[in-house]
């Protein structure tokens, strides 16, 4: 070549491997996440969370149904004599992707019928046995940000994990927050997160979207700790693998009949599971939409004729993080004007 510049290599296409839904699907799921919102935003603030969770959950199957998957409910509203929709087991879609599913339509159903912060539509896909299949049961999580992923573990004192934390967002312990549910139960995690000289933000509920904050920077928080339900550990899980975030977990069975269950199901409670484990999925697609503001997403914002969306919606294989904000022009009648 002449001149005095060298020929650059082009950058490489990222192939897409054959057979791969995540590109055909980012935002079809995006799309299933923003009905649902939508439909259980009708509610925010009636004070009836089952209207709340029925809503999200009828527009989130019927818009899942659409698809273009063959998919099989592995998280999900219940077992199948509990939930009339979503039940785990239930197959949706004829279409060409094979895929297992995780969802929650409604994340925080008390907070969004009170209208409070942190109500999220929330689905995961992956290949089959791309998530666990976690039972309905308690697990104790530690879920901290890209930096201090590997570098953390949930067997160890809390203090340790704090002082790793910090470490690796090379700050003080004191410049940390860490985000806890507010119970009783962890009255005592509390203590020893105050004690050792961390700041703690207290959450009446929603989890997944506690562990999104952490997973992305920018949003002031810097932990999750403490336990929630397992389902939503599965789904923080694949939206912790899109971001290279972490999440480690431990199912608490509180009596024998769930222990039962755990061995019926293959789970160690003895054991720390890690992102891999519990999403271990190749391709996963996650998308969350905010139903009631969070500190990462907009609630729905109604407005005469329509509303406006906030969305998450990853792609794992793909490698894409999506901040997709909409506006839904719901009635064809209404003269709208858009707002940036
Ligand atoms: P729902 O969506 O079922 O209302 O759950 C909300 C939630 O706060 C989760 O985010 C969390 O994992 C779990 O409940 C905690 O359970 P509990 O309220 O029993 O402490």
């Amino acid at each position: 070549m002449t001149g005095k510049h060298k020929e650059q290599a082009a950058p490489p296409v990222r192939a897409v491997r054959a057979g791969s839904f995540e590109h055909a699907l980012v935002l079809e799921t995006a799309r299933v996440t923003e009905g649902a919102a939508l439909a259980a935003s009708r509610w925010v603030g009636m004070g009836d969370k089952n209207a709340v969770d029925q809503a999200g959950t009828e527009a989130m199957r019927e818009l899942l149904s659409s698809l273009d998957i063959r998919g099989r409910v592995v998280i999900g509203e219940g077992e199948m004599d509990e939930a009339p929709m979503l039940y785990i087991g239930e197959e949706l879609g004829r279409g060409q992707y094979e895929v297992d599913i995780a969802v929650d339509p409604v994340e925080g159903t008390s907070v969004t019928a009170k209208g409070l912060p942190n109500g999220l539509a929330v689905i995961a896909l992956s290949e089959r046995g791309g998530l666990m299949h976690a039972p309905d049961c308690y697990m104790d999580k530690l879920v901290v940000p890209p930096p201090a992923a590997g570098r953390v573990h949930l067997d160890w004192p809390v203090e340790a994990n704090l002082a790793a934390i910090a470490q690796s967002l090379e700050r003080g312990v004191e410049d940390l927050l860490v985000t806890i549910l507010d119970r009783e139960r962890h009255a005592d995690l509390i203590r020893r997160v105050r004690a050792a000289g961390a700041r703690v933000k207290l959450i009446g509920d929603g989890d997944v979207v506690a562990s999104l904050a952490v997973g992305v920077r920018g949003t002031g928080v810097h932990a999750l700790m403490g336990s929630g339900g397992a389902p939503e550990g599965v789904l923080s899980a694949a939206a912790m693998k899109c971001l290279g975030a972490e999440i480690q977990g431990r199912f608490i069975a509180e009596d024998d009949a769930m222990r039962a269950r755990f061995a019926q199901m293959g789970v160690n409670e003895h054991k720390v599971y890690k992102t891999d484990e519990l999403a271990p999925g190749n391709q996963i697609v996650f998308s969350a939409t905010g139903i009631t503001y969070g500190e990462l997403l907009n609630g729905v914002r109604r407005f005469g004729g329509g509303a406006r969306t906030h969305t998450l919606v990853m792609g794992y294989a793909t490698r894409v993080v999506r901040f997709i904000d909409t506006v839904h022009l719901e009635d064809d009648s209404a003269r709208v004007i858009i707002r940036v």
